[in-house]
């Protein structure tokens, strides 16, 4: 079994069951050493390269589960990564999101527009009204949606449909 992750710190990385064979890309170095050093702590073997979540360099059908948490929303075309993601699933293969989002909360809502500018000078990244649109748009079929953390941290599990092939 195969899975990818766009970067690996540790919140994520420590609940990977053992033997799953894990690849990583992430497109800043910096980034990639904590998670080359999270990993080591953990001691887990990883496969961590630079990589653009745009255009990823593994071949089509390759990986059993994509994980993407807290990046679609600092990616510049968050549409070609959920393109990309479902490009090198398997059909049947499952896509795992967690992203922060507008909360249907008023004042979480206000704070939430209140601090996008400054999310965006120090972090590139915004909430979004309709972060998941990409996904019904590829056609992932969507089987798990929870929301949290006062409606602002939504969680996904999605499924490329077993009938799909990739696009040649
Ligand atoms: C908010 S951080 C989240 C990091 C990590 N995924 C996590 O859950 O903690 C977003 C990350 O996405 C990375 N990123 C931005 N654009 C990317 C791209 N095109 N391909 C791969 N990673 C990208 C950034 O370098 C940054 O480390």
């Amino acid at each position: 079994m195969r899975w990818r992750l766009p970067s690996a710190p540790d919140a994520n990385l420590r609940h990977y069951p053992d033997g799953v064979k894990l690849t990583g890309i992430e497109f800043s170095p910096a980034m990639l050493e904590i998670a080359r050093q999270a990993a080591a702590d953990l001691s887990r073997t990883i496969d961590l390269r630079v990589g653009d979540a745009q255009a990823l360099e593994f071949p089509d059908e390759s990986f059993d589960t994509v994980v993407c948490t807290l990046a679609l929303c600092t990616i510049p075309d968050d549409r070609a990564a959920v393109s990309e993601a479902k490009r090198v699933l398997r059909p049947g293969g499952r896509f795992l999101l967690l992203e922060h989002v507008r909360s249907p909360n008023a004042a979480v809502r206000l704070c939430e527009r209140l601090l996008d500018p400054l999310a965006v000078r120090f972090e590139a990244t915004t909430s979004s009204e309709n972060r998941f649109d990409h996904l019904h748009a590829e056609g992932f079929e969507i089987q798990q949606q929870i929301r949290s953390k006062l409606g602002f941290v939504e969680r996904i599990a999605a499924r490329k449909p077993a009938g799909q092939v990739a696009a040649v």
